[in-house]
């Protein structure tokens, strides 16, 4: 009954989540630690390069979940539980938003030679704040997979390749 209702992601979905989290965790690796190192214009090239490119494959990712996916959870969980789910994936693409456009900004902005004062440093704090907001949703998110998995409903199974539930 359980794997009736559950709804399996399609491939181009799941390349899209996996591949994001490698693009994003490729993102966080290439960091800019400090706003002097924008001075190196093949590093401010690449990063805006890579944040618009971000930007774009996320908005196609939204539009294609929306368009043609649903969530995997079951029918009967509660009303609750199916509003904390959305609220922490929408809050997540908003943080990714969010993310890659005050990057590209504090890019623009550095490139037009605003390389100090309150504009910039709040657009930085936007970025970082982003961040800190990302990290919160994503160990939830991460923790809610782990107990679908061990509630063993189908949703762990209609996202994640290994581990793999076993539903009868
Ligand atoms: C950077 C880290 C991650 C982000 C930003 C992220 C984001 C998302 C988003 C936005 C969705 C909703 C479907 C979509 O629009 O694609 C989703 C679904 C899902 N994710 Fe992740 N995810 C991350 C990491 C993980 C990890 C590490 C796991 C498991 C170990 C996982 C398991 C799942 C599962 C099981 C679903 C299906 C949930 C449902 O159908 O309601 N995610 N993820
Ligand atoms: C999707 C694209 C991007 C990712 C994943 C990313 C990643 C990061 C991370 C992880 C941090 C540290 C945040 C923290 O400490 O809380 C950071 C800070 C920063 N990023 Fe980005 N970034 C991106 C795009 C950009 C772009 C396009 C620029 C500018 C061209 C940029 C400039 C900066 C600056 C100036 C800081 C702050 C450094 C400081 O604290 O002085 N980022 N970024």
């Amino acid at each position: 009954m359980e794997s009736e209702q559950t709804q399996k992601y399609s491939f181009v979905a799941k390349a899209f989540h996996w591949g994001f989290i490698l693009l994003f965790g490729y993102g966080i690796f290439k960091q800019v630690d400090e706003l002097e190192q924008l001075a190196d214009q093949a590093l401010l090239e690449f990063e805006l390069v890579f944040a618009i490119a971000f930007l774009f494959l996320l908005v196609a990712r939204f539009i294609y979940m929306k368009r043609t996916q649903t969530s995997s959870l079951p029918a009967n969980t509660s009303k609750l539980q199916q509003y904390a789910a959305k609220i922490v994936h929408y809050g997540m693409y908003m943080c990714l938003a969010s993310i890659s456009i005050s990057g590209i900004l504090i890019g623009v902005l550095y490139w037009s030679g605003i390389k100090s004062g309150s504009i910039i440093n709040g657009v930085i704090g936007v970025h970082e704040f982003s961040f800190t907001l990302i990290y919160v949703l994503i160990a939830i998110h991460i923790s809610a997979a782990i107990y679908h998995r061990f509630l063993c409903d189908g949703v762990w199974n209609s996202m994640v390749p290994f581990w793999k539930e076993k539903l009868d």
